[in-house]
């Protein structure tokens, strides 16, 4: 989806213009100077893995290079390039793209960048709050102190990241689109539509703490998350809306559920703050398989020595950094959890529902028009390509933009096939990590809610539906 919401949001101004500055890590880890280290093997695992990350992270620039091409981006420097392979285009695979001209599929390929990104801003905006809240509670554990700043570091990382996928997307989708096919898509924010309000009451928000507190039992309040408490000591709300990304699409737009999830990872829990880090790893598994081909297009040009288009090469560097936070995610959801008690049984069950919510929101379906991309084509889709086949790049009349749509989203061709390999590829990756999370359910370590959705036949019945939907209601 492509949030109205986020195209409105501005970066925090104390957060947007940070370096990356990496403090001078301790000369041992915190771990072994606890003692912890040596007990077993996968303690010592564990620490290695977080001293080798946070080094090599402290020591790459990549997140300089995104924030200076974001500097420096011109939308018309870059115009005349493919900034990912074809395949990669919004429509590749309908019958329009075949009859494209190279400059309509260079648009279409520009805008697959915008659209795709647009949706990676807003769950990075999830990961943002998230890493604080989980990274406070590990603050607050002592003996973390080097996870504790990876973490930190992970998460201004990301607001670099945020900042050159808005603007760059937002830029680009600006010179094809106009301002006014943009603010059209505005006004398909589903959640202002659904709810009519998007903040949570007060005694809510206290009522959903003091649950998620309670349930997480006596011993975890001394590590209730600092990020948290620093919140509701300045009187503000942990969610002034409901999410976009991921982990949003996934819950669902209930700013109450969304609240729950919130507080569960931040009551003080390790179990739960290392379980958020599944929920992580599947964002950047599901980054991982759209962005490893850009970063392979980007090295095929830099060594035919050709021009690198801007994106492309933030793509490629975005790529890099974000390997530092999967092998993060990896350790916390897959190993560190198994140092701390036990999870109990509620922690299990809000652990498992989670994940399942996951499989059948964000990973549940299969859209026509982007290869990449796991859920039902919704109506911020549907008005992007009703704004770009009336502008300037394709020409068409509102009979002959409506004929195409109709085409595209809701009969069978190639670009679906295609779409639903490239999530075949992405259920295999997520089997092969969640298969050694044992206190999941069956359903969850298969990954087999998500494997029995995504049917071509499914997505174009879906389709039908949402394009009369939407031509009812615009
Ligand atoms: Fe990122
Ligand atoms: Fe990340």
């Amino acid at each position: 989806m492509i949030s109205a919401k986020i195209l409105n949001q501005p970066m925090p101004a104390n957060q947007s213009r940070q370096q990356v500055v990496c403090a001078e890590p301790p000369r041992q880890s915190p771990l072994i100077q606890n003692g912890l280290a040596g007990e077993n093997h996968l303690t010592a695992k564990c620490v290695k893995l977080i001293e080798t990350t946070y080094h090599n992270n402290c020591d790459s620039d990549y997140t300089e290079k995104i924030s200076e091409l974001t500097r420096c981006f011109n939308y018309r420097q870059n115009q005349d390039y493919f900034w990912s392979d074809p395949q990669h285009s919004l429509l590749y695979g309908t019958p329009l793209y075949a009859e494209a001209t190279l400059a309509q599929r260079l648009a279409l390929n520009h805008l697959s960048w915008f659209a795709n990104y647009n949706y990676i801003s807003n769950s990075e905006t999830e990961t943002v709050m998230y890493n604080q809240v989980t990274g406070s509670v590990f603050e607050s554990l002592g003996g973390y102190e080097l996870l504790t700043k990876e973490l930190a570091m992970e998460t201004k990382q990301e607001y670099e990241h945020i900042k050159a996928f808005r603007k760059v997307g937002l830029m680009s989708a600006t010179a094809l689109i106009g301002r006014t096919g943009l603010n059209a898509l505005l006004k398909w924010n589903t959640y202002k539509l659904t709810l009519g309000h998007d903040k949570l009451p007060t005694y809510q928000y206290y009522g959903l703490r003091s649950l998620a507190k309670s349930v997480g039992g006596q011993g975890h309040r001394p590590h209730y998350s600092r990020y948290l408490e620093g919140i509701e000591k300045s009187h503000d709300f942990i969610l002034k809306a409901p999410t976009v990304g991921m982990l949003g699409r996934s819950i669902g737009p209930s700013l109450p559920w969304q609240s729950f999830y919130s507080f569960s990872w931040g009551t003080g829990s390790p179990f739960m703050a290392c379980q958020f880090y599944t929920v992580r790893m599947i964002a950047n598994l599901y980054l991982k398989n759209m962005e490893h081909a850009i970063a392979r297009y980007a090295k095929r040009l830099e060594n035919a020595a050709a021009y690198v288009p801007a994106p492309t090469a933030i793509s490629r560097y975005h790529f890099l950094d974000e390997a530092f936070h999967t092998t993060i995610s990896k350790l916390l959801a897959r190993d560190l959890y198994k140092l701390f008690p036990q999870p109990t049984a509620y922690e299990k069950l809000i652990a498992n529902s989670v994940i399942y919510k996951m499989q059948t929101g964000t990973l549940g379906g299969l859209s026509a028009v982007l290869t990449h991309r796991y859920f039902p084509d919704d109506f911020t889709l549907f008005e992007l390509l009703y704004q770009l086949f009336q502008s300037s790049v394709f020409g068409f009349t509102e009979a002959e933009a409506k004929h195409w749509m109709a085409r595209c989203f809701c009969q069978e061709h190639d670009g679906l096939h295609l779409a639903a390999s490239n999530r075949q590829r992405l259920l295999k990756a997520l089997q092969d990590f969640f298969v050694d999370v044992d206190y999941l359910k069956a359903v969850n370590r298969h990954m087999g809610a998500m494997a029995d959705r995504g049917e071509i036949s499914a997505a174009l019945a879906q389709n039908q539906k949402t394009f009369a939907q939407f031509f009812q209601r615009r």
